[in-house]
């Protein structure tokens, strides 16, 4: 069944049912289809010469970022501009939590000044979950440490169904650290609740097999199965900072043994190459595959705001006096 492209104008928030983004693992089918398809409407948005709607004029919107961020902040920070919602920003190194204040505390203060809306991105898994609990704003997680990224997982389903007419039985692959990977986490979700069969690649001592059962995901060490009958392959960001825990004996060999290459788009000639960003380029990837027309790691980027966009559209509080 192809999935649904609904032209129609998006005034459809009471079909998601869930009031806070956290992670994916409760959302349906239905209400992953509704957010996409949502987000392609907000795509199109993008492509005019005014890229601005007044949708969410008179709503606030607040930005934590207590870990660094480059396309999801950014990303965050156009879509509401572009929903003309006020936005405000808060990084760990600006705030108040360098002098001791906790993140509770601070979401409280946050919201005492009428905010509706808080993006947190932390290092903490379960950080938004937390703050879903102990303040009336609505949440959106912006990724909290190993566990969950779910706006990147559906800015990436939403380049997907660019090139595929349906996630069931699509053959992706998920390649890297799987082990530290929020976004392979969120991926492995919302692709499964999609009917996609998703592989999980890497060396094994950053592949846990539980995630096999856990997750209804295949796993392999070893790049060439990844690769066979795969669609898309996704390469994760080779995470430099955790190289003392001595995951993988060196860039070069794990370049060697996991890393994408021209050889492999020529073995696999319809393969589509992504990545959530940012790339160690010729570790998980080789330079020439980031740059290749068969890698859409850049349409992932714009499609993120579009995502965004949907997101905050179809979660932000519905205001009566505005
Ligand atoms: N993909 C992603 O989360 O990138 P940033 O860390 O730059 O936001």
């Amino acid at each position: 069944m192809a999935e649904s492209r609904s032209s129609a104008a998006p005034d459809r928030k009471a079909e998601l049912r869930h009031e806070h983004l956290l992670d994916l693992s409760t959302y349906a089918a239905d209400e992953l289809r509704h957010l996409l398809d949502t987000a392609q409407e907000f795509r199109a948005v993008l492509d005019r010469p005014i890229r601005q709607v007044p949708t969410l004029q008179g709503t606030s919107v607040a930005s934590l970022f207590f870990e660094p961020s480059t396309r999801t902040k950014l990303s965050f920070s156009l879509a509401a501009g572009r929903l003309s919602a006020e936005t405000v920003s808060l990084s760990k190194s600006g705030s108040s939590v360098t002098k001791g204040e906790t993140l509770k505390d601070t979401a409280r203060n946050v919201e005492a000044m009428k905010v509706d809306v808080v993006i947190l991105r932390h290092s903490s898994p379960g950080a938004p979950h937390f703050l879903a609990r102990c303040t009336d704003s609505v949440i959106i997680n912006a990724g909290d440490g190993a566990h969950a990224h779910p706006t990147q997982a559906l800015l990436d389903l939403l380049t997907m169904r660019a090139h595929v007419d349906t996630f069931e039985d699509l053959q992706v692959s998920i390649i890297g650290d799987i082990t530290h990977s929020r976004v392979a986490r969120s991926n492995v979700q919302a692709l499964t609740t999609l009917g996609a069969d998703v592989t999980l690649c890497g060396p094994a001592t950053m592949l846990p097999v539980e995630m096999e059962a856990a997750m209804d995901a295949r796993t392999t060490t070893r790049l060439d199965a990844a690769l066979e009958g795969c669609d898309i392959a996704m390469a994760l960001r080779i995470q430099m900072e955790r190289q003392d825990e001595g995951l993988f004996p060196s860039t070069r060999e794990y370049h060697q043994q996991y890393g994408i290459t021209p050889d492999h788009l020529r073995r696999h000639p319809d393969l589509l190459i992504m990545h959530p960003g940012p790339v160690n380029r010729g570790i998980e990837l080789a330079d020439e595959v980031v740059d290749h027309d068969r890698a859409i790691i850049l349409s992932q980027v714009t499609n993120g705001v579009a995502l965004r966009m949907a997101v905050l559209y179809l979660m932000a509080p519905q205001r009566d006096d505005g």
